[in-house]
């Protein structure tokens, strides 16, 4: 049986949370079986533009194993596995930086966009600048074909592959194979505040660990129709992150168009709104909460699996590492 192989990660920064859940983690679950799926606990790549709090990017390796495991990533299926303990990735990272230019990374869209939200101008971490051409070694050194990213990674794909070609290219043959960037068709999911983008830094997240209250509050707190004061009022849809969640979690989508239908009409609170999606998220984290307390007092565990799953992974990535030596007529001893 030959599945196609598929590779995404996160940076170890923080917890996940429900945007994660809805962009990624649901994905990958139905992935489990359609794919051989590795799942990357990118703490190398968080450490370039984390450096200063090492501290951070160490402990969240444990936060986000923990996260895969409550949403249901079976490592019997799935492998996990830790980039900073892979060195062929790192290897082929330097062997990459030779086959792309420094102003080809300045130009790539998402590091132009990071460079800006960032502001680090001229002072930018080389490691932070280069950060494709390892993602490239990442996606390569696991021969990965299908790789699920959000909207604002796809141009990473697009360098990986200029990368993959030009190796190609020198070697005279096929090496290594292009990736394909799948997109999630449903978008990001906004943060509560309605800002564009959930993150585990603006707090305006809910993490997939949060307690009862701690989901009630943050669905109390959310932006809705600045415009609609009174519950008569006509209601914005669009924009409205309270229907932005509901589009993502609602298992009932006939019966929101209706609610939509109402609250654009008038005659239908916030509040009552915010009910039906508190009720949704309530249900959706609870057993992720309950599983993820359980895992929390068996690190052990956790640490098997890391390891298991990074061993397993440095067999794949060395294999390909040695491709490409090869491939590229180094000197052999
Ligand atoms: N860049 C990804 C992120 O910010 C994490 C990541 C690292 C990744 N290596 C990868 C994703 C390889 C897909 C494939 O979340």
């Amino acid at each position: 049986m030959n599945r196609p192989t598929i590779l995404t990660g996160d940076r170890t920064t923080g917890p996940l949370h429900i945007g994660h859940y809805a962009g990624s983690l649901s994905n990958r679950l139905r992935y489990q079986d359609s794919h051989e799926q590795f799942l990357l606990l990118a703490d190398a790549q968080a450490l370039t533009d984390n450096a200063h709090d090492p501290e951070k990017v160490r402990r969240n390796v444990m936060e986000v194993a923990l996260d895969y495991l409550a949403v249901g990533i079976d490592p019997g299926r799935t492998t996990i596995c830790l980039q900073s303990h892979l060195p062929a990735l790192a290897e082929l990272s330097m062997l990459y930086l030779n086959f792309v230019t420094v102003a080809r990374l300045e130009r790539n869209p998402t590091i132009k966009d990071e460079i800006r939200v960032r502001g680090f101008g001229r002072d930018i971490p080389a490691g932070f600048l280069c950060y494709p051409a390892a993602q490239a070694a990442d996606i390569t050194g696991f021969r990965a074909t299908v790789v699920p990213v959000g909207e604002d990674q796809a141009p990473l794909i697009e360098q990986t592959n200029e990368i993959v070609r030009r190796i190609n290219a020198t070697a005279g043959h096929e090496v290594l194979p292009e990736a394909q960037a799948v997109i999630p068709k449903a978008g990001r999911l906004p943060g509560i505040d309605g800002k564009a983008k959930m993150s585990k830094s603006g707090g305006n997240a809910i993490p997939l660990s949060a307690s009862p209250e701690e989901i009630r509050k943050a669905v109390r707190a959310m932006f809705t129709d600045p415009n609609h004061l009174r519950v008569e009022d006509p209601g914005r849809v669009e924009g409205n992150v309270v229907f932005s969640y509901l589009d993502a979690f609602d298992g009932d989508q006939e019966g929101l168009e209706d609610l939509k239908a109402w609250y654009r009409r008038g005659g239908l609170g916030d509040s009552k709104i915010k009910a039906r999606l508190e009720g949704i998220l309530q249900e959706l984290i609870a057993p992720v909460r309950e599983r993820r307390e359980r895992l929390a007092r068996e690190p052990g565990y956790i640490l098997d699996v890391i390891r298991d799953g990074t061993d397993r992974a440095r067999e794949r990535t060395e294999a390909t590492k040695r491709d490409v030596v090869d491939a590229l007529g180094l000197f052999q001893l």
